[in-house]
């Protein structure tokens, strides 16, 4: 399936409420429970970050380039068809699976596995999780877990963020990690989804990164005003 062939669930519309309904939202997209399911989640675009707003931003040359290319859920399922391709199952070991397009009160809703923890309630970011706990023991081997993973997949993303990766907790603690957002390579010619070796190389590159992104993110925790806008939920946001 193509995102131009879009698999919208019959003619249903779900209706999500309003924009207080989400349990949260990143810097594009509102975050829902799926009312019909609650171990996925939809996300749609903020109606205040509309491509067309999202490209009248933009200077020359950018401002040519096609709408769907600001916007964040058709370039989340082309990618993940990208990955389907050139991964296969086992990248669900480190992203949700996506279960595709639904028709909302906001329009189209990309829906996908929402990622909870043992006790039900919804995974915080990597980001919340070191700025409340720091570089734990537990959260070392995890991490370290994933970057292998991460690595040996080949698995495309751009810079990995902290806000835009997840720690899934078990009863035991930190199980795995998770990332959420910010997948795909960016580059003009992607020639990694191609070539296996090369996305092993990049990969790992991004991994390491993200290692040094944590030693500059640790030593802000103390100062919420540091913790930035984005990747924080409040308990009452987790919904059990
Ligand atoms: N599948 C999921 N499971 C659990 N939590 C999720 C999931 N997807 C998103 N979230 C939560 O919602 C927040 C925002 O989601 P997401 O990063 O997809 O939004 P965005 O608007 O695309 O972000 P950005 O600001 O990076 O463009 C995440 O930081 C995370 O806390
Ligand atoms: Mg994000």
């Amino acid at each position: 399936m193509t995102s131009d062939a879009r698999g919208v669930d019959g003619d249903a519309c779900i209706d999500l409420g309003t924009e207080e309904d989400a349990f949260t939202r990143g810097g594009n997209r509102l975050c829902f429970i799926d009312p019909r399911d609650r171990d996925r989640c939809i996300k749609v675009l903020r109606p205040d970050r509309l491509p067309a707003l999202k490209r009248a931003e933009k200077g020359f040359p950018k401002n040519l380039k096609p709408l769907d290319r600001f916007d964040d859920n058709v370039q989340e399922f082309r990618v993940y068809e990208r990955i389907r391709r050139a991964i296969g199952p086992r990248a669900h070991d480190f992203i949700p699976r996506l279960h595709g397009w639904v028709q909302t009160n906001f329009g189209e809703g990309l829906c996908s596995d929402l990622i909870r923890d043992a006790d039900g309630r919804i995974s915080i970011t990597l980001k919340q999780y070191l700025w409340l706990h720091g570089m734990d023991e537990a959260i070392e081997q995890v991490l370290t877990a994933f970057s292998t993973g991460w690595a040996g997949s080949g698995m495309p993303s751009r810079n990995l963020l902290l806000h835009n990766m997840v720690v899934q907790t078990g009863a035991e603690g930190p199980a795995r990690i998770l990332v959420i957002d910010g997948l795909g390579w960016p580059d003009l010619l992607p020639l990694a989804y191609y070539w296996p070796a090369l996305a092993r190389r990049k990969a790992s590159r991004k991994t390491r990164a993200l290692r040094s992104s944590i030693e500059s993110f640790l030593p802000k925790r103390g100062d919420r005003s540091d913790y930035g806008y984005h990747g924080w939920l409040e308990e009452r946001q987790r919904g059990a």
